[in-house]
């Protein structure tokens, strides 16, 4: 938003195909995963926005692990951090790195700069750490208006610095953009850009189009929300299926709207095709909902947060596009991964996250079954095991110290108990590394044994052995007492939730006028 900390839920639409350079004659293998990979790339799919206005932020090795244990696939960084990209190397998660607003000048104003900055930030972690994407500045046209006469020149030095690179087909380059650019969304076949911006947006345009890079757009349904209560309804913001009648009618089209962001990335496209642009697509970098706020923001509840975010995240799964471009879905990043208890009032602002500080989730989401994102990763329940394929003598000694020094409970992987068979190193230290790490409350660092343990989300209990921390209930069978004991870490079995949002005052005024003319049939 307004500053440049680096905290959004980025919402991505991505239908962009990458084109790989045809340079060299890559090995068939080179060719196979890159063409794995614009497969994926060719997916709509669901980000998060990694905002670091935290107080005890995840180290940057924790945090990848964290994205991993989430299946989170594609993040939006608001700067290019360096202990982030490189601890985001070979883990196939995509990144959009961002210049932010205070490096507008620098680059804008030289060449030079652009490309040394390309080296640093782009260059030196790719291909390891998997860039796609570039975004140049943050809201510049709105809440920095008088950066806005470089922001092209610096989005074309940068792309000239990738270009010599030769890394402009992999990597795009654009600008995220608050939605108060375009006005009169309602009904969105009567939007347009705000003529007072258009001596960049126009070429901005033509840049994205011939680069086949996408318009990147924070879109709030929140604010339009609540800038326009009575008009705009609580359900259409939030994705909730409506009766027909409810439905908003474009009066030109006759499309029907069934929710809020649909109607503003439509409206995105009107504009593009007012100025004759008609082969960009719309990235939704930020998108989210806040689950807390002060007396004057009563619609900032938990459930409205858990419900916006939910449903978001099965809008893009389900693949359906909006109501003028039902062929293209654009990805989405949700503002965003953390609370940021840091940012200052409204109280709202530290409450966009999907997850508190300490990684546990501020709710649990309802995408269960929906398909890849955190999707099948939805109980709040996560282990420490053994790696495969790792040294058996580092293995041993990390299962003694746990055991030992490290105070496990090491009683069920005893002769006759639950869980010495599988009698062997793995099965045993993946046993007594899981109970350390229930044990230390799942702290940061508590499962890393010298990089021979892993967090999973798949509970490891097998049969009438139960993990520490398992939510089985297994009626023991012993050698010599029958017991019925229950496994005591068990927990009740919770899904996983996601939410996030934030705006800047621009936005807010824009939304006012958004859905005034917009007929709602009755
Ligand atoms: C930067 O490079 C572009 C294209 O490579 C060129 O048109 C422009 O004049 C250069 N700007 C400066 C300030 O050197
Ligand atoms: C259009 O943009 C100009 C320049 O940033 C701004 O002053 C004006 O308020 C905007 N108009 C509307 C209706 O938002
Ligand atoms: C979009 O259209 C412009 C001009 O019509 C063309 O130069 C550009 O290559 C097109 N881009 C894509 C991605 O097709
Ligand atoms: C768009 O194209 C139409 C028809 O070719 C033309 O009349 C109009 O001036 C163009 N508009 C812009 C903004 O280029
Ligand atoms: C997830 O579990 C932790 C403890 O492991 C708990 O503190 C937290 O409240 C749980 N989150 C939800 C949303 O239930
Ligand atoms: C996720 O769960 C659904 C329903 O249980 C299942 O059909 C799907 O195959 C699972 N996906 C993955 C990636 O495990
Ligand atoms: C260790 O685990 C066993 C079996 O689950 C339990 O009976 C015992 O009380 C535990 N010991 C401690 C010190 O927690
Ligand atoms: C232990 O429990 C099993 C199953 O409930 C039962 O068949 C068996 O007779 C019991 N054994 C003893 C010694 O009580």
């Amino acid at each position: 938003m307004v500053n440049s900390k680096l905290i959004a839920v980025l919402i991505t639409i991505v239908f962009f195909y990458f084109t790989v350079s045809s340079t060299a004659k890559p090995s068939a293998l080179v060719q196979q995963i890159k063409q794995q990979s614009q497969e994926q790339d060719k997916e709509p799919f669901v980000g998060v926005n990694i905002g670091t206005d935290v107080s005890n932020l995840l180290s940057a090795k924790d945090l990848v692990s964290f994205l991993q244990v989430q299946k989170i696939s594609h993040v939006r960084l608001y700067d290019a951090n360096p202990d982030i990209l490189k601890a985001l190397a070979n883990t196939k998660v995509r990144v959009i790195v961002s210049v932010p607003n205070n490096q507008l000048l620098a680059i804008g104003s030289s060449n030079t700069t652009a490309a040394s900055w390309i080296n640093r930030n782009v260059v030196a972690y790719y291909p390891e750490t998997f860039i796609t994407h570039i975004g140049v500045g943050d809201e510049v046209l709105t809440t920095v208006p008088s950066s806005a006469p470089l922001l092209l020149p610096a989005i074309q030095s940068l792309y000239s610095a990738l270009v010599a690179a030769n890394l402009h087909t992999q990597i795009k380059v654009s600008t995220p953009h608050a939605a108060s650019i375009v006005l009169d969304t309602f009904p969105p076949s009567q939007a347009y850009f705000n003529q007072s911006l258009i001596s960049v947006l126009a070429p901005l345009l033509q840049f994205l189009s011939k680069t086949e890079s996408p318009l990147m757009m924070n879109l709030y349904p929140y604010y339009v929300f609540m800038e326009n209560k009575g008009v705009v309804p609580l359900d259409t913001s939030l994705f909730k299926s409506l009766t027909p009648s409810k439905e908003m009618v474009d009066p030109n089209t006759l499309l029907h709207y069934t929710n809020v962001l649909d109607a503003m990335i439509d409206a995105a496209y009107v504009s593009m095709k007012n100025l004759n642009v008609t082969n960009v697509s719309v990235l939704v970098t930020e998108s989210g909902w806040p689950s807390k706020g002060d007396s004057k923001e009563p619609y900032a509840t938990i459930d409205n947060a858990d419900t916006y975010n939910s449903n978001l995240i099965k809008h893009v799964i389900d693949q359906s596009g909006t109501p003028l471009h039902p062929e293209i879905t654009s990805s989405v990043f949700i503002y965003e991964l953390f609370n940021e208890d840091l940012r200052s009032p409204p109280v709202s602002e530290a409450n966009w996250g999907l997850f508190n500080s300490n990684s546990t989730p501020v709710y649990l989401l309802h995408v269960s079954g929906s398909g890849t994102f955190l999707a099948n990763d939805t109980t709040n329940q996560t282990y420490c095991i053994a790696m495969d394929g790792v040294d058996l003598k580092t293995l041993q000694s990390a299962l003694d110290w746990a055991c030992g020094a490290g105070r496990a409970n090491c009683s069920e992987i005893q002769p006759g108990e639950s869980c010495y068979q599988p009698n062997n190193v793995k099965n045993h230290a993946s046993f007594a590394f899981d109970s350390y790490y229930q044990k230390e409350g799942k702290a940061p660092g508590s499962c890393d044994f010298k990089g021979v343990a892993m967090i999973t989300t798949t509970d490891p209990s097998q049969g009438s052995c139960v993990f520490p921390g398992s939510k089985k209930v297994v009626h023991k069978t012993r050698a010599v007492v029958n017991s019925t004991e229950v496994s005591s870490g068990a927990d009740r079995l919770e899904l996983f939730t996601f939410h996030t949002s934030h705006i800047t005052a621009t936005t807010i005024v824009f939304c006012i006028s958004l859905f005034i003319p917009f007929g709602i049939t009755r």
